[in-house]
């Protein structure tokens, strides 16, 4: 099961501000104008989420830890009210004989450090290490499995390329140095979680199978560089070492030390995370702006994002396409070979309304059964994290998109859902670190 600090938490009177605060305050961000400043009100009511999670039966819980809440600014002076917090949650969780697996960075920068560069800066992935230090000084007793970031690839894209996350910046291919940063300071956090004796560590990346609109040379060009800019550009480098040719043109003359960055960002990993969704079609740029998956592409794109058509779709207007799961899988393991660790699902889930969510378990019970193909072939995967438990913020959709197994209503109130109960009994057969 999983969760993240911003989507959850509320409680923001007791932490620094993060950009997604700054971005959401601003008029037109959001679809329905809402604020995570309360969200599920996790931070005062995590015993009740968390007593959710042992009663469904899994093994394992993902959340994560919001920077700004312990590091006010980002840097320097510690919020020791932030560090109880999680001080506590991980209590609860090891109480409730659920494993603790934080996530160390889901896309919520202390706003002081965007004052400085953000992730344009060098400096924030060297800061972003000593935060690293911070948290497993307090709670690295207790948690054998981290996790640095979630899904750079949207933060780069979504954040800084594009500008429908925050921090709101529409850098396109200027923004790749973002892209170097974030990877940076993975590298540099997993040397800081090692050197606190962390000996389980990941990182959750997000992929998805790329298909090519057409054979024509102009639509495999463009889903080629799309399939880079989301399935290579961070596992490349992570899992060999280098980054796609592409990438390395675009980069090489800003980074003084390109080889040298390398070999922090692939030092070798216990485990590599996948979030899965959707499977993109895509094709040649087309004239105007392109609206998918709820956001609007500019014309400038060298690719263009087309409808996927023939499967049922989320809320969301997301296909299901489990068996794009499998193809995701086999292409890993083909691409990276022994360089690839073995794979945990970290995110995969759907948005739909309401308390009988048949369509729900319908995608968990159709992915899980893609995921054990996989298996089948021989793709080595240790576990699988829901997305999500709670109905909660989510980013420039507001509370529009219901992800969660448990449904949260407007009093906050949390009330399992049809998939919630399908789930527990499909656990109570075979537990898991689901
Ligand atoms: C992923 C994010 C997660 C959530 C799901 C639906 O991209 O990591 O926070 O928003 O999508």
């Amino acid at each position: 099961m999983s969760t993240s600090a911003h989507q959850i938490e509320g409680a923001v009177d007791q932490r620094g501000p993060s950009v997604w605060d700054a971005f959401t305050a601003l008029p037109g961000n959001v679809k329905d104008g809402t604020t995570a400043a309360v969200a599920c009100d996790h931070v005062r009511r995590y015993r009740e989420d968390v007593a959710l999670v042992r009663d469904l039966g899994v093994g394992a819980y993902r959340f994560s830890v919001s920077w700004p809440r312990v590091l006010p600014d980002g840097a320097g002076r510690v919020n020791a009210r932030g560090l109880d917090f999680y001080d506590r949650l991980v209590d609860e969780l090891c109480a409730a004989g659920v494993r603790p697996v934080p996530t160390l960075f889901h896309w919520d920068t202390p706003l002081a450090l965007e004052k400085d560069g953000g992730w344009l800066a060098r400096a924030t992935a060297e800061r972003f290490a000593a935060y690293a230090a911070v948290v497993a000084a307090r709670i690295g007793d207790r948690v054998p499995t981290w996790i640095t970031l979630n899904e750079p690839a949207e933060h780069t894209l979504l954040g800084h390329a594009l500008g429908q996350h925050a921090p709101g910046k529409r850098l396109l291919f200027d923004a790749l140095p973002v892209a170097h940063h974030l990877l940076l300071g993975h590298g540099l956090a997993v040397a800081a979680l090692r050197a606190a004796g962390a000996r389980d560590i990941g990182v959750a990346n997000s992929h998805g199978p790329t298909w090519p609109a057409s054979d024509a040379p102009q639509d495999r060009e463009a889903a080629d560089l799309y399939d880079v800019l989301l399935n290579r550009l961070f596992s490349d480098p992570l899992l060999t070492g280098r980054y796609p040719e592409l990438i390395t043109e675009l980069l090489c003359a800003d980074v003084p030390d390109l080889a040298g960055d390398l070999a922090v960002i692939a030092a070798p990993l216990d485990w590599y995370g996948v979030n899965f969704y959707q499977p993109t079609k895509v094709g040649a740029p087309r004239p105007g702006a392109t609206e998918f998956s709820g956001l609007t592409l500019p014309p400038e794109l060298p690719f263009s994002p087309r409808p996927i058509t023939g499967y049922p779709v989320t809320d969301f207007g997301w296909p299901v396409v489990p068996d794009a799961l499998t193809e995701l899988l086999l292409t890993l393991r083909e691409r990276y070979g022994d360089a690839l660790p073995p794979l945990i699902i970290t995110e995969n889930g759907c948005s739909y309304d309401g308390l009988d969510d048949q369509a729900r378990i319908a995608y968990l019970d159709g992915h899980v059964r893609a995921l054990h193909r996989a298996l089948e072939s021989g793709v080595d995967v240790r576990g699988y994290f829901v997305w999500s438990l709670l109905d909660n913020f989510e980013w420039a959709e507001g509370y529009g998109q219901r992800f969660g197994l448990v449904h949260v209503d407007a009093t906050l109130k949390r009330t399992p859902k049809a998939s919630y109960h399908w789930l527990r009994t499909q656990l109570t057969s075979s537990p898991s670190g689901v």
